[in-house]
């Protein structure tokens, strides 16, 4: 089954993406976890997408949409977990082309939420596991690799207010465009962890 996971910056896409990823065998396919692999990498993809995501703007559909092909032409096979892609209707459309779309999972989540969890995350640089402040009792060493955790350089609260200026422009529409095609299905994402990810389990069992 291939699977989009939509939602705000710190909806909880990369928090249930990794649980849904385990339990369902699915390739993770998180277009920011590739974007700023680029920037760590100073290819010039990375060097071009850095000054968008540090200000909180959307990358140009053009570089995303041919890193995104390129990916696809890599697969693995399995089914597809697509987290923060697409982001705009002209990516939707692109990925329509390529992909049957089985499922759309909207995190709903409020903005009061939004800026409350992103200034609290940090994230491990090596292998991209996803944590928060509120739980880590002050640990900064990621617990699944013994990585050092680190605060990401958009997830500070003027950066958020701007990714989430992005997101109601460019990607709430997203939420239209699906459930036009009978696809899409919401999830509050105000729950705990646990809760919403039994509300998703709930949607993808029987499509399995
Ligand atoms: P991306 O990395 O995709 O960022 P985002 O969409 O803003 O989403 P986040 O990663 O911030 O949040 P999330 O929903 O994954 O939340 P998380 O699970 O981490 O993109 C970054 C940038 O790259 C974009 O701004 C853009 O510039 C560019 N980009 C990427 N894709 C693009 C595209 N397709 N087109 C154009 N540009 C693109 O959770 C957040 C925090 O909350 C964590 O600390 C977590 O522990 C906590 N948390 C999560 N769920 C819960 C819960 N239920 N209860 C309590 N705490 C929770």
């Amino acid at each position: 089954m291939n699977v989009i996971i939509l939602g705000a910056p710190g909806a909880g896409k990369g928090t249930h993406c990794a649980l849904i990823r385990e339990k369902y065998n699915l390739e993770h396919v998180s277009t920011g976890d590739m974007l700023r692999a680029e920037v760590a990498e100073g290819s010039p993809l990375g060097m071009q997408a850095k000054g968008y995501m540090e200000a909180g703007k959307l990358v140009p559909d053009d570089l995303i949409i041919d890193m995104i092909m390129k990916k696809f032409s890599h697969s693995t096979g399995k089914g597809l977990l697509l987290d923060g892609f697409p982001r705009t209707v002209a990516q939707a459309k692109a990925l329509d082309e390529k992909v049957k779309v089985d499922i759309v999972i909207d995190l709903a989540v409020s903005d009061a939420t939004v800026i409350q969890r992103i200034t609290g995350r940090r994230m491990c640089p090596n292998c991209n596991a996803i944590y928060n402040t509120r739980y880590l009792n002050g640990s900064d060493t990621c617990s699944a690799c013994g990585g050092k955790l680190v605060q990401r350089a958009d997830d500070t609260e003027e950066t958020v207010k701007k990714r989430l200026e992005s997101y109601y422009a460019y990607t709430e529409p997203l939420i239209a465009y699906y459930k036009a095609q009978g696809l899409l299905h919401t999830v509050d994402s105000e729950t705990g962890v646990e809760q919403g990810f039994a509300d998703i389990q709930t949607l993808l069992e029987p499509i399995a």
